[in-house]
């Protein structure tokens, strides 16, 4: 089912697969041993040090409705993934992986655009596996060996690859409902007080719930408030 390219060094994952994106297939996978530019959201660096996971799904869909929740749908994997392993791993709305309450994957996905609108996704993940100090990464981070799980990247990337493809086309035909019970099972935030960021503005509230579009439902000061995208604090 995949195509997979595999590289020692690139800039970025996601980089490559955007420019080559006319050239490669749907479900082509670009995974690098490091990255000189790897890119996190907001335009952060992404620390891509050998010992960690870095790849990039380029995907080709014939329906675009729900493409946000594919990538809750690999931060999703990356929970269930991790949590087989023995990590106390759990999701932080939209799309992170935490352990130890620290960041143990992130995921950047990008669209591609022509001419006629659309043309592909990009899901770029990287997942800490082997690394032993991660004080650069700019943010509390772990990884599987810091948590003292002995494994490597191939064999994370396999077991992702399979879980997937198992969520795949029920999450891009019906969208996050399908995985609407594992997430939430994996999101502990749920009562809690949180805060969420979107550019300048910052809503502070109770986390409802996850709406079956996989929005996170607010108890606001000023009423109930779904949102669709933004950094969720806790
Ligand atoms: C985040 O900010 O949480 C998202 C981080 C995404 C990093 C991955 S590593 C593989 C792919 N290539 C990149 O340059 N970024 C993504």
């Amino acid at each position: 089912m995949w195509n997979i390219l595999r590289f020692d060094e690139l800039d970025s994952t996601n980089a490559y697969a955007k420019r080559n994106s006319s050239l490669l297939t749907d479900h082509t996978v670009i995974v690098a041993q490091t990255q000189t530019a790897g890119r996190g959201r907001l335009d952060r660096k992404w620390l891509s040090q050998k010992g960690g996971l870095y790849f990039s799904l380029l995907l080709k869909p014939s329906q675009t409705g729900f493409l946000p929740n594919l990538t809750q749908l690999m931060a999703l994997s990356v929970c269930q993934t991790a949590q087989n392993l023995g990590a106390n791993a759990w999701l932080k709305w939209p799309n992170d992986v935490l352990a130890d309450g620290k960041k143990l994957c992130g995921i950047l996905s990008q669209a591609v655009t022509g001419k006629d609108g659309f043309e592909a996704l990009v899901l770029g993940c990287g997942v800490n596996v082997r690394q032993e100090d991660l004080n650069a990464a700019g943010q509390p981070a772990v990884s599987l060996h810091t948590l003292g799980i002995e494994t490597n990247e191939e064999s994370v990337l396999q077991t992702l690859l399979e879980t997937f493809s198992a969520g795949y086309e029920n999450v891009l035909q019906r969208g996050f409902e399908t995985i609407r019970p594992d997430y939430l099972a994996r999101f502990p935030y749920l009562g809690r007080e949180v805060r969420v960021k979107n550019g300048a503005e910052e809503i502070r509230g109770t986390a409802e719930t996850i709406s079956p579009e996989g929005k996170l439902k607010l108890h606001t000061p000023r009423g109930f408030m779904e949102i669709s995208i933004g950094d969720m604090m806790v």
